[in-house]
C-alpha cells in the first residue's frame, strides 16, 4: 500500500472534524474522496500534508509512519497538493513557475537556458507545447491548473492530492486535465481527488471514499456503485429529486427590466435583454464565452460602452454596482473566496454586512434583528456550524459559499444575479438551492443565473440565452430548453446557429 491512514482524529474547537478514518491509497490508482460540505475532505488533506496537526492516527508512506509538520515537508516526502484556486505566481513565466525552488544552477547563478529546457520538456511529457517564457497568468486557468499539477508530480512524486481542481473549468478543460491525471496514474502515482462532481468522480476515479460528519462511511470500486447509492452514503438519506427536468411551464411573467443594446467593445457584442417579475433567466455558454461579462455589465461593474435599462417607472442607472444595489439589484459572484467573504467576521456578520453598507454604518442594524436574520438563513441554507458566531474562515468552502448568498438573499434583491451558485456545495444543498430559487421566483424575485452545469440550469430556468465568443447566438424556452439543444448552441457554428434560429 502507498498510504494508509489508521483512526485520523482531528478536533476544532466545538466540532470533531474527523473520527477516526481509516483510509488507503494504492500506486496507480485515482482514489475519490466525497462528502457534503463539512463532511472534513478538506481536513483530512490538511492533515495529511503537514497544514494541520492531527490529534490521533497514524499516517503510513510506503509503510514507514510520517508525520510531516509543514506543506513543504510533505513535498519533501513525495505528497503534492493542488488546490482549486491555482496557487502559482501569474506574475513569473510558466518555465519560473515550473522550476521555483529547484531552478538548475551553474557558477551559484540561476541557469535560464537549461531551466527553460527542463521545463520544456515536463509539459512535453503532458502533450502541452507551451511558450514557457510567457507569463502563466497569460493562459487560461486550466492550462495554469494543469502547470500545477506538473509542478506538483514533479516534486513530490508519490501521492498527488487535488482538492476541487476542477470547480472553475469548462467540460473541455475538465478532459484536457482528466488526461493529465490519468497519465500520472499509468506512472504509479496514487491520486486522491476530491470533488463535488459525480460525473466526473465516475469518469476518472478506481475508487470512492464517502466521509460523513467526520466519519469513514464507505470505501468502494467505483464501478460498483451508482449515483443513487453513491448519494445515499453522502446524505445518509435518499434524495428528493429536486432536480428534475418536469419544469412547470410558468406562463409568461409580467415585464419588470429591460435592458437594451448593452455592449462594451472586445467584452460582449451589444445585445437586448428583458427580465420578467419572478422570472429566470439561464445563461449558458463555455467558460469564456462572456457569461460573467454579461453579469457584469448588467450590475454596474463593468461600464456599459452602449445600451441603456428601464424598469416600469423609467430610465435606471446601472454604470455602477452602488446604483445596481440602490436598483434593487444584487451580484452574487463566481469567485465568492475573493469577492465575497470577510474571512475574520462571524457568520452573522457577514449575512448583514450587505443590508448594513446599504442602510449606512450610521445606523447599525439591531443585534437581535442581526440574530434573526443570520439563525434564519443558517437554517434555510443549511449552512453547518455550531452556531451564528463562528468566524466564517472556519466553514468548510461550501458552506462559505452559502453564507455569501446569504448576504444577497438578505438584502431581498428585486433582480438577482447568480454566477454559478452551486459551485463546490454537495449534492443535498444542490437540491436545496434549486428549491430555493423557485421559493424566490414565487414570491416575484426574478433572476438571472450562470451555470455550467446544464441539466441545473434547465430545472431553474424560464429560459436559456446561450453564449459564444462573447455574443448573444441563441434563446431557449419551452421544449427546445432541453441539454442537447443547449450544447448544439454552445458548440455550433455561426452558420448553424442560423439554422437553429
Ligand atoms: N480552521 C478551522 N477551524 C475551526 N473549524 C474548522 C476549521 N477547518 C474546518 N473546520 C470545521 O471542520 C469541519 C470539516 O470541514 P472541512 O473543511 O474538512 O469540510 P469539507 O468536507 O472539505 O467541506 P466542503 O465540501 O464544503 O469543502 C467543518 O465543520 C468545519 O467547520
Ligand atoms: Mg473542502
Amino acid at each position: 500500500m502507498l498510504l494508509s491512514i489508521r483512526s485520523l482524529n482531528k478536533m476544532f474547537p466545538g466540532t470533531r472534524a474527523l473520527d477516526g478514518v481509516d483510509f488507503d491509497l494504492q500506486a496507480g490508482e485515482v482514489h475519490a474522496l466525497l462528502g457534503e460540505n463539512g463532511a472534513g475532505k478538506s481536513t483530512l488533506i490538511k492533515c495529511l500534508t503537514g497544514a494541520y496537526r492531527r490529534d490521533g492516527g497514524t499516517v503510513l508512506l510506503e509503510g514507514t509512519e510520517i508525520a510531516p509538520q509543514s506543506t513543504v515537508q510533505a513535498q519533501d516526502l513525495g505528497i503534492g497538493t493542488v488546490y482549486q484556486e491555482v496557487n502559482l505566481l501569474p506574475n513569473l513565466t510558466v518555465a519560473q513557475n515550473l522550476m521555483f525552488g529547484r531552478e538548475p544552477r551553474r557558477f551559484g547563478l540561476i541557469d535560464n537556458r537549461a531551466m527553460r529546457a527542463q521545463a520544456r520538456r515536463m509539459l512535453q511529457a503532458y502533450g502541452l507545447d507551451l511558450n514557457v517564457d510567457r507569463n502563466l497568468g497569460s493562459y487560461s486557468v486550466a492550462i495554469q491548473q494543469i502547470i500545477a499539477i506538473a509542478r506538483a508530480a514533479a516534486l513530490s512524486g508519490k501521492v498527488l492530492i487535488l482538492d476541487e481542481p476542477t470547480a472553475s473549468l469548462d467540460a473541455q478543460e475538465v478532459q484536457l486535465v482528466f488526461d493529465v491525471v490519468r497519465g500520472l496514474r499509468e506512472r504509479g502515482l496514487g491520486i486522491i481527488f476530491v470533488s463535488h462532481f459525480l460525473d466526473q468522480v465516475f469518469d476518472l476515479t478506481d475508487r470512492v471514499t464517502v466521509l460523513r460528519n467526520g466519519r469513514k462511511i464507505v470505501t468502494e470500486n467505483t464501478r460498483d456503485l451508482n449515483r443513487v447509492s453513491l448519494i445515499g452514503h453522502m446524505l445518509g438519506r435518499e434524495l428528493e429529486d429536486a432536480t428534475s427536468h418536469d419544469t412547470i411551464n410558468r406562463g409568461p411573467r409580467p415585464p419588470m427590466l429591460r435592458f437594451e443594446g448593452i455592449g462594451s467593445r472586445g467584452v460582449i457584442a451589444p445585445f437586448d435583454l428583458a427580465v420578467g417579475q419572478g422570472e429566470v433567466v439561464g445563461l449558458a455558454g463555455l467558460l469564456g464565452s462572456g457569461r460573467t461579462e454579461t453579469a457584469e455589465l448588467l450590475f454596474g461593474l463593468r461600464n456599459a460602452a452602449t445600451g441603456s435599462a428601464r424598469d416600469q417607472s423609467g430610465k435606471i442607472d446601472i454604470s455602477n454596482p452602488r446604483a445596481g444595489i440602490r436598483n434593487g439589484f444584487g451580484f452574487a459572484p463566481e469567485d465568492r473566496k475573493t469577492d465575497g467573504i470577510v474571512a475574520d467576521l462571524s457568520i452573522r456578520e457577514n449575512i448583514t454586512l450587505g443590508l448594513q453598507a446599504r442602510r449606512g454604518w450610521a445606523r447599525p442594524i439591531p443585534r437581535d434583528q442581526q440574530n434573526r436574520l443570520a439563525d434564519d438563513y443558517i437554517k434555510r441554507l443549511d449552512i453547518r456550524t455550531t452556531g451564528r458566531e463562528k468566524r466564517i474562515g472556519e466553514l468548510s468552502g461550501g458552506n462559505q459559499q452559502k453564507v455569501v448568498l446569504a448576504r444577497w438573499l438578505a438584502m431581498n434583491p428585486r433582480f438577482l444575479i447568480l454566477d454559478e451558485p452551486t459551485r463546490g456545495i454537495d449534492v443535498g444543498a444542490h437540491a436545496e438551492i434549486v428549491r430555493l430559487i423557485h421559493e424566490l421566483t414565487d414570491q416575484g424575485m426574478s433572476l438571472l443565473v450562470i451555470s455550467s452545469e446544464i441539466d441545473e440550469l434547465i430545472a431553474v430556468s424560464d429560459r436559456v440565452i446561450v453564449l459564444r465568443d462573447r455574443r448573444h447566438v441563441a434563446e431557449l424556452t419551452g421544449d427546445l430548453m432541453n441539454p442537447d439543444q443547449i450544447m448544439k448552441a454552445i458548440a455550433a457554428t455561426d452558420a448553424q446557429t442560423k439554422e437553429l434560429a
